[in-house]
């Protein structure tokens, strides 16, 4: 795995010249819009490169970006790989273990989620303060001593400051964030009444099928990290589809970007 992580790594650096992201983002749902912001300077489609999953949807290359956004040196993942999708968990985080080795040195994540806590509101915006992950761990197997400790501690596993920094840059911007913990299921079924009660009664305030095991990854290499979910769909809906949460996750874009690119702009 380290070698190809570092293979994967090599390749990347010769098309890049020389470039060192200080951040990585994945843009899950809701900041679809940020590409539009970053100045690219190089991108590379995933199936180019070396180890890296293949895409199974058909239309979904998938690609890394690497530029300029809000006056740093950033690298972007235009598409993220989910356990549902039939990946290995290890698949699954190996993107954000090569974004360390091209030299990040903090992540950035989005999605979508669907809302536990009964006072929140579809189109709400929520700082991840925690996660309690019910997927598969990316770190089961034989520990890769070179990326992290057997054992990572996962308290603050989202960065008390840029949790801070976040609060200050959306009250700057009037934008309201609801804060709250993120329970990550396997899907792809959404949750039954009784799953979405399950989630809230484990102390989630949201729940969906991403985030978890790419911050478990980030977090074993010592990378402090910083997430937001989008409530696209409520526990208490009477249904909830794909389009919708694809349909609410666009309108929260524009907030959502401003959010980051203030982050990027403080750091
Ligand atoms: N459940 C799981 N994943 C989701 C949801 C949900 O309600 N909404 C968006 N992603």
């Amino acid at each position: 795995m380290l070698q190809q992580i570092k293979e994967a790594t090599a390749f990347i650096q010769e098309k890049i010249d020389g470039f060192v992201p200080e951040a990585g983002i994945i843009l899950g749902t809701g900041l679809g819009g940020l590409v539009e912001h970053i100045d690219i300077l190089h991108s590379i489609d995933y199936a180019s490169i070396p180890h890296f999953p293949i895409s199974t949807v058909e239309g979904h290359t998938g690609r890394l970006i690497f530029g300029m956004l809000g006056g740093k040196r950033i690298v972007a993942m235009q598409g993220r790989f989910h356990y549902y999708e039939g990946y290995t968990p290890q698949q699954v985080v190996f993107p954000v273990r090569v974004m360390k080795f091209l030299g990040i040195s903090r992540l950035f994540v989005s999605n979508a989620s669907g809302g536990t806590n009964p006072s929140f509101r579809v189109g709400d915006l929520m700082v991840i303060t925690d996660h309690i992950n019910l997927i598969p761990n990316p770190l089961i197997g034989p520990n890769i001593d070179e990326l992290g400790p057997r054992f990572p501690d996962m308290r603050d596993a989202y960065d008390p400051a840029l949790i801070s920094l976040a609060t200050q840059i959306a009250e700057e911007n009037k934008i309201k964030l609801q804060y709250g913990c993120y329970v990550s299921l396997t899907g792809p079924t959404f949750e039954t009444p009784h799953e979405y009660g399950y989630v809230r009664a484990i102390g989630g305030d949201t729940v969906g099928m991403s985030t978890t095991p790419e911050i478990i990854a980030a977090r074993h290499m010592g990378i402090p990290c910083f997430g937001v979910s989008i409530i696209t769909d409520l526990a208490t809906d009477n249904s909830v589809s794909h389009e919708e949460v694809q349909a609410q996750g666009k309108k929260a874009e524009k907030e959502m970007t401003r959010l980051f690119v203030g982050m990027l702009e403080r750091l």
